[in-house]
């Protein structure tokens, strides 16, 4: 009688951690080597300011490979080779350079974002178990263990109590769409005079980031991709805050909200007023 095959072991958080972080700091590497010579664009996608640099194919390249030797059977999604579900239940949800515009013209404000998310990478389906964000050009990296708590490189984080909205400093940034980031410019321009002030820093999951650390007091942006909010997103709520979409949805590419949670009722009201 043959005995049954045993199921494959679950991965501690920790171990996938680790290797997450691995991976990040090659990638970071590579990312910031290659940024001391010439960066060009590749290729346009979604719009014309859309880009993607050969960097951002390579550092894919790279982390996929890393990802498959060491995990083969977990799933993969990133910004520039797509991917699926593996047979694991995990997926890998990565973009290797967010920012990229940043990136492309020296702004030294761009990440490496690297999520293992239970389930698919879908935010309404998902389940974040680790978030690895790392600035290849500051050094600062954010971590993240569902249940473990958040940290800038080996300092616990926590969203600190939030200030009334006028005193609020919000971060968020606008869609590759050109009539889309006209709508969301007159939305801003309405909600100046009711905040402390807005940042558009160009790379949302620093953005997310600086909210947990207490850089910015709110978060909000349109059209995100599942990549450039899996680790950062996990990073906010191990620190306090939460990520939701509108009126209690999930986040989603029609909105996504990181905030303190007594802040929330707030910015919704706002928001609703700036886009009526
Ligand atoms: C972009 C950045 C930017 C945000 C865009 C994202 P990418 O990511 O995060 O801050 O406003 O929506 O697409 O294209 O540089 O990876």
């Amino acid at each position: 009688m043959t005995s049954p095959v045993p199921p494959p072991a679950r991965p501690s958080d920790p171990d996938l951690l680790a290797l997450a972080l691995d991976i990040a700091e090659e990638a970071g590497r590579m990312i910031a080597t290659a940024r001391e010579g010439t960066v060009t664009v590749a290729d346009r996608k979604s719009s014309s300011t859309d880009v993607v640099t050969q960097v951002d194919r390579d550092a894919e390249a790279l982390i996929r490979q890393r990802i498959a030797e060491a995990r083969p059977d977990d799933g993969f999604f990133g910004e520039e080779s797509g991917g699926g579900e593996g047979s694991s239940g995990l997926t890998w949800v990565v973009d290797p350079i967010d920012g990229t515009v940043n990136y492309l013209y020296g702004i030294p404000h761009y990440a490496v974002s690297i999520a293992v998310v239970e389930g698919p990478a879908d935010p309404a389906h998902w389940v974040e178990r680790v978030g690895v964000v790392l600035n290849p050009a500051s050094g600062e990296t954010f971590t993240a263990v569902r249940g473990g708590g958040a940290f800038r490189g080996g300092r616990a984080l926590r969203i600190p109590s939030p200030p009334t909205l006028d005193q609020a400093l919000v971060a968020t940034g606008f869609a590759y769409d050109a009539e889309l980031r006209g709508r969301q410019g007159a939305a801003v321009a309405r909600m100046l005079p009711r905040v402390r002030d807005i940042r558009r820093l160009g790379t949302a999951s620093l953005d997310l980031c600086n909210l947990a650390a207490g850089r910015v007091d709110v978060y909000f942006e349109r059209t995100l991709n599942p990549w450039d909010h899996a680790a950062g997103g996990l990073v906010v709520q191990e620190a306090g805050g939460i990520v939701v979409g509108r009126a209690g949805a999930a986040p989603s590419r029609d909105f996504l909200i990181a905030v303190h949670p007594e802040l929330l009722s707030a910015v919704e009201d706002l928001l609703d007023d700036i886009e009526a």
